[in-house]
């Protein structure tokens, strides 16, 4: 299958790395500044990095390329709706990096044409694919849980001033939001896919703590409330110090609890069920390394991908579910701004709209 990249940035190495894992023919690589794509390479050479076209235009790149079936956008997240929303007009598949888009106009739009275009879209939350999560996500689809009581996620991580110098768009509410949209969405991506997906309504509370140098929070809390009677929490901030402390996903059912963790859920530190067998025996203490918090989970969504494009399925994350993400972001963001709870799902609101509040 042929393959483009838009964006050659810090995130790129896992996509480069998860190209050569599935042997896709990587056709050109695009970044406004050219210098990126060389460092990129040198940093995850790719099999065949002489073949590989070069474009600092996207459009240029698709249009002197049509023979591109896939292409993975890791720009900065304000453009990702944008340069999707052409690749699906020209018949192309995407995976596009999370957030998959900055309000809910724009992923409604994502979803809306690519479902009229018979286009893949797939939202970029590879941790779903992470060996201990993949673990509680089949105990939960056989029922293992029992009824949900609840749930919580606390991403407490640490992101300095030199993280955030490392480039403008960082932090701001056009183009990136804050720790709860960059650093907090594979969490709560998780607790919702995994406490029923149907959010009856989110309250949530942020604040800009530390980072005075940012727009955007660097703490947020939020209470949410499911159609099916379970509640949750999530925590998430880049203020702890000195460094990650964890990501950790808790689910509470009547007949099992698990505790995900590790610094992004991809351990398993507890893991008691009623239907205990020795099977589960392996679970307990389960950890997957991985070189960095990104954890090992492209390669597992590309190669996810790739069989729906072939066979016209629906990919295991789809564009659905980067807005289900999404819309929990920014219920909380809504949430904060009026001081009450905010009934899902979201008509639309901006991440832009929250300009001014610190
Ligand atoms: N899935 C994950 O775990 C994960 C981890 C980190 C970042 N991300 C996401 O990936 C995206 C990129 O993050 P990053 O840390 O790699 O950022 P980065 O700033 O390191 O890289 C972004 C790159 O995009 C390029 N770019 C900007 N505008 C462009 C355009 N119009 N066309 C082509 N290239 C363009 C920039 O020059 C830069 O090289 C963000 O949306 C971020 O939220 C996801």
């Amino acid at each position: 299958m042929n393959y483009a990249l838009i964006g050659c940035g810090r995130i790129a190495v896992n996509h480069v790395k998860a190209v050569d894992n599935n042997g896709l023919n990587f056709v050109a690589a695009c970044d406004i500044v050219p210098e990126q794509i060389d460092i990129l390479f040198q940093k995850q050479p790719p099999k065949n990095a002489q073949a590989i076209a070069r474009y600092t235009d996207y459009k240029q790149m698709l249009a002197e390329h049509p023979e591109i079936e896939l292409v993975a956008i890791a720009t900065p997240s304000g453009i990702h709706a944008e340069i999707a929303l052409y690749c699906i007009d020209h018949g192309v598949n995407v995976i596009i990096e999370k957030p998959m888009a900055m309000c809910m106009a724009d992923a409604d739009e994502i979803i809306r044409r690519s479902e009229k275009k018979g286009v893949t879209v797939c939202a970029c939350h590879q941790n779903r694919f992470n060996v201990a999560v993949q673990k509680t996500r089949k105990a939960l689809e056989e029922g293992r849980f029992g009824r949900l009581s609840h749930g919580s996620v606390h991403v407490r991580w640490n992101r300095n001033r030199g993280y955030y110098d490392q480039a403008p768009w960082r932090g701001t509410w056009k183009d990136d939001g804050g720790c709860l949209m960059n650093q907090c969405i594979h969490g709560i991506d998780l607790l919702r896919w995994m406490m029923g997906d149907e959010v009856d309504s989110i309250y949530g509370v942020t604040r800009q703590q530390f980072h005075d140098y940012l727009e955007a929070e660097d703490v947020g809390l939020a209470v949410v409330t499911f159609k099916n009677g379970a509640v949750a929490t999530i925590e998430g901030t880049t203020n702890v110090y000195p460094k990650n402390l964890e990501e950790t996903l808790y689910l509470f059912g009547e007949t099992g609890t698990v505790k995900l963790g590790g610094a992004a859920t991809n351990n398993i530190d507890v893991w008691n069920f009623a239907d205990e067998t020795e099977a589960d025996q392996a679970n307990k203490g389960l950890t997957e390394h991985a070189s960095n918090v990104y954890g090992n989970g492209h390669t597992s969504l590309y190669a996810d991908v790739i069989d729906a494009v072939k066979n016209h399925r629906k990919p295991y994350v789809d564009a659905v579910a980067g807005r289900n993400a999404l819309e929990m972001v920014l219920g909380i963001y809504a949430s904060m701004k009026s001081g009450a709870p905010v009934k899902l799902p979201l008509s639309d609101f901006a991440s832009l709209d929250m300009q001014g509040t610190f």
